[in-house]
């Protein structure tokens, strides 16, 4: 079956991964897809490959449309096992020398991956590779998300390959915007929330110094989910914005709790926050992903934490949620720490000692109790979550 030709001889040979469920660590409830064009000309250019228990589908899809070992040029935009997977199966497919062309750190890194005798040949910023009657053109985007990653730009359709940038993690019937509308947008902000927030700064430049080439964009193939033909602009003013991180006036609860008193403790607080006009959400960590949580997180301006003591130190999800907030650095918030005790009580602390070294105001000191908290241990996580929704104004 011939692939989707998404403009005149470019076709989508990439695959749906509709059941994965998990994308190391980051929750896929919808799958997800690896993106790989095929743009036919006098030469013919592959841009990117897929994971490697997909490689019989990006072959077979190549097939479809021409001959595999006509493929002139391979172009890898990043090194990431999910785009370059494929890539040792398609060229041993192929049998004969073909480019492939990468960015610099892409040439050490492909090699370092695969230790195969891949012709690899590094590209300049802006460099130019004739197809003929068509021209790509490369664009380093350093850490975007990693140091190899690279756009590919073919001048004469303006469609930008975006590589993992404005992506989403999304599986569906759907191809193009216009066919799914506004729900491919929360997808879209748990991938940057998830994937790309800790390069917000350097999204930032890249989407500045893109405004400043005066590069016109008619569509954008990113390498998951969805492609944006009829609104490519829509995807790009929202990095804008998710770029400057400026939470909305909101906060998110984040807590485990062993016998419910530390739950006790989330839900007086947020009682004591929405009484002061914040909408506040609880959300339990053995309940919600942490890439749903850190898409709350990153859509808040406060960020409160709970745990119990356990074992002299925090619950385990505490850590992991912890480790992982901290690796993404968000910034512009507010935070808070709670908890319940029996004896020891060092959780708060420990949480408070995580978050100091981030760029975040601490609200107050954390507040713990011991025990089941009792009415008046109620009424002080009530004010303590006053004092939260006043310091946030
Ligand atoms: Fe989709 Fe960074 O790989």
């Amino acid at each position: 079956m011939k692939p989707k030709e998404i403009a005149k001889g470019i076709y989508d040979v990439g695959a749906t991964d509709w059941n994965v469920r998990d994308f190391h660590g980051f929750s896929t409830d919808r799958g997800t897809t690896y993106n790989a064009f095929l743009v036919v000309d006098e030469k013919i250019a592959l841009i990117d490959t897929v994971k490697k228990e997909f490689s019989d589908r990006l072959l077979q899809k190549i097939a479809a449309v021409i001959d595999p070992r006509d493929i002139d040029y391979v172009i890898s935009n990043h090194t990431e096992m999910d785009h370059s997977g494929g890539l040792p199966d398609l060229l041993r497919h192929i049998g004969k020398e073909v480019p492939v062309y990468c960015s610099k750190m892409g040439q050490k890194n492909l090699s370092r991956h695969f230790r195969e005798d891949f012709e690899l040949r590094a590209v300049e910023d802006g460099e130019e590779l004739s197809l003929g009657r068509r021209t790509l053109q490369f664009f380093e985007t350093r850490m975007l998300h990693w140091p190899d990653s690279m756009f590919t730009y073919l001048q004469e359709e303006k469609i930008l390959f975006s590589s993992d940038a404005f992506g989403q993690h999304y599986a569906g019937p759907e191809k193009f915007d216009d066919q799914i509308g506004e729900a491919v947008m929360p997808y879209a902000k748990k991938y940057f929330a998830n994937i790309l927030l800790l390069y917000a700064p350097l999204v930032k430049g890249l989407l500045d110094k893109i405004s400043k080439m005066g590069l016109k964009i008619d569509m954008i193939c990113p390498d998951h989910g969805i492609i944006w033909r009829q609104q490519p602009d829509k995807i790009i003013d929202a990095y804008g914005r998710w770029c400057l991180q400026e939470p909305e006036n909101r906060a998110v609860v984040v807590y485990d709790t062993m016998w419910h008193s530390t739950e006790m403790m989330a839900e007086a607080i947020i009682a004591g926050l929405e009484s002061e006009g914040i909408p506040a959400m609880p959300m339990h960590l053995r309940r919600c992903h942490r890439s749903d949580v850190m898409t709350a997180v990153f859509d808040a301006r406060a960020v409160i934490v709970g745990s119990p003591t356990l074992n002299n130190g925090l619950f385990p999800t505490l850590g992991d949620f912890l480790s992982y907030f901290k690796g993404l650095r968000p910034k512009n918030k507010l935070a808070a720490v709670f908890g319940s005790f029996g004896w020891s009580g060092e959780a708060t602390k420990l949480i408070r000692d995580e978050l100091a070294g981030l760029d975040l105001e601490l609200v107050s000191e954390p507040l713990k109790i011991q025990y089941v908290p009792d009415q008046k241990g109620m009424e002080t996580c009530f004010e303590f979550g006053r004092t939260i929704a006043r310091a946030m104004r």
